[in-house]
């Protein structure tokens, strides 16, 4: 039966509400009309992603006064800085005069200053300069800070929020708190953080990056190898509103992926135990005993994603490593290639959700956490 686009949010909505009410054994992943509507997109931003906390990377980009990094929550610029008393601060990067952007990229600075007529804003988002304003009978300096954004340090992690009044992450996170403290991740070390951009529907990389179900199959000849995967993933509780999660536990004899000999924090079967956190919308980390890597996605419009890729290495990984920029030139080859085999297939899936007779099928129980994004899909949309 041929398919005929539908652009219709109430419809479209209407399904994802019947597809999360399905008990998780019966039911079906994300149907093509759920990447394709433009009318579905608005709505995840004004209903997803300015109202909840979005990852901008970790503490550890910006160690020392005046380093800053920018980043878009959907289309909204902010920076995020360490201000002039050490704490992190996030605000808006739009210009009080004329609404242009502020600041690019990352880097370190005294103060801020708008490339186009010369407005500077202190680290704290003040606005300290302003070249020949004096006549202006409504510039008022008070008035014309950068608007400053909630933002919250978790375990090393840098969220921020567009909402003034949002539960806090550590509230919303409380469970997990139990479950990824022992790993002490706020110590890992940043090696490195990109940002990129992808031709597919963010939602469909959301899905990809959660579940285990294809690491031996795509990943084969890269992290999927030794996943025997039936052993390998144990299926946790982790439905909660906010987040959800799933464990893996290596095979005693990896050499990647399991802790150091010196790591003296993590006892038992967790030596050998990662965990692969979703924060709801669309924070997706891999925790594993010896390093983390990890994605902050954004939607850029119906099929552009834009993300924030970076991963980190356990203190004592750093410490006793042989030659530091081999092992980190080796760890971020191995996950390069590994985003390589997932780019091919989430920009597929995509192209293929605009075919005709293009359908969407029954999940795997190793897919549990792809239902529970369809419920939280669901909670906000429906
Ligand atoms: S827009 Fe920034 S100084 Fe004019
Ligand atoms: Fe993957």
């Amino acid at each position: 039966m041929l398919k005929v686009k539908n652009n219709n949010l109430k419809e479209i909505t209407d399904e994802l509400a019947s597809l999360a009410s399905n008990p998780s054994e019966r039911t079906l992943g994300l149907s093509p009309d759920m990447f394709l509507s433009e009318e579905l997109a608005t709505a995840e931003l004004e209903q997803i992603f300015y109202k909840e906390w979005s990852c901008i990377g970790r503490e550890d980009d910006i160690p020392n006064i005046g380093d800053f990094v920018t980043f878009k929550i959907g289309d909204q610029p902010i920076i995020v800085v360490r201000s002039a008393d050490g704490s992190i601060r996030a605000m808006s990067n739009i210009c009080r005069h004329r609404m242009m952007t502020v600041a690019e990229g990352h880097g370190n600075t005294r103060q801020f200053s708008c490339p186009y007529h010369g407005w500077t804003y202190s680290l704290e988002g003040s606005l300290v300069g302003a070249p020949h304003m004096t006549c202006s009978k409504n510039f008022d300096k008070e008035e014309l800070s950068l608007r400053v954004l909630r933002c919250e340090i978790w375990h090393g992690w840098i969220y921020v929020s567009l909402m003034d009044e949002i539960t806090s992450v550590a509230d919303r996170l409380e469970q997990l708190e139990a479950i990824v403290q022992p790993y002490e991740m706020e110590h890992y070390v940043t090696v490195f953080v990109e940002d990129w951009e992808w031709n597919t529907n963010w939602k469909i990389l959301c899905q990809n990056f959660m579940e285990g179900y294809h690491l031996p199959v795509a990943h084969r000849s890269t992290v999927g190898r030794n996943f025997p995967i039936e052993q390998t993933i144990f299926d946790s509780d982790g439905a909660s509103e906010w987040f959800t999660y799933q464990c893996f536990l290596k095979p005693n004899d990896m050499a990647f992926g399991i802790a150091h000999p010196m790591n003296q924090r993590l006892i038992g079967p967790s030596r050998r135990t990662s965990v692969m956190p979703t924060v709801f919308p669309s924070h997706m980390y891999v925790l594993a005993p010896d390093h983390l890597w990890y994605l902050s996605l954004q939607p850029d419009g119906v099929g552009k994603v834009r993300m924030r890729y970076g991963a980190a290495l356990a203190p004592e990984v750093i410490q006793y490593a042989e030659n530091e920029r081999t092992l980190v030139d080796e760890f971020k080859q191995l996950l390069d290639k590994t985003q390589e085999e997932d780019r091919l297939l989430v920009e597929s899936i995509f192209e293929n959700a605009k075919a005709p007779v293009s359908i969407a099928g029954p999940l795997s129980w190793l897919e549990r956490e792809v239902h529970e994004f369809t419920q939280y899909l669901a909670r906000k949309l429906a």
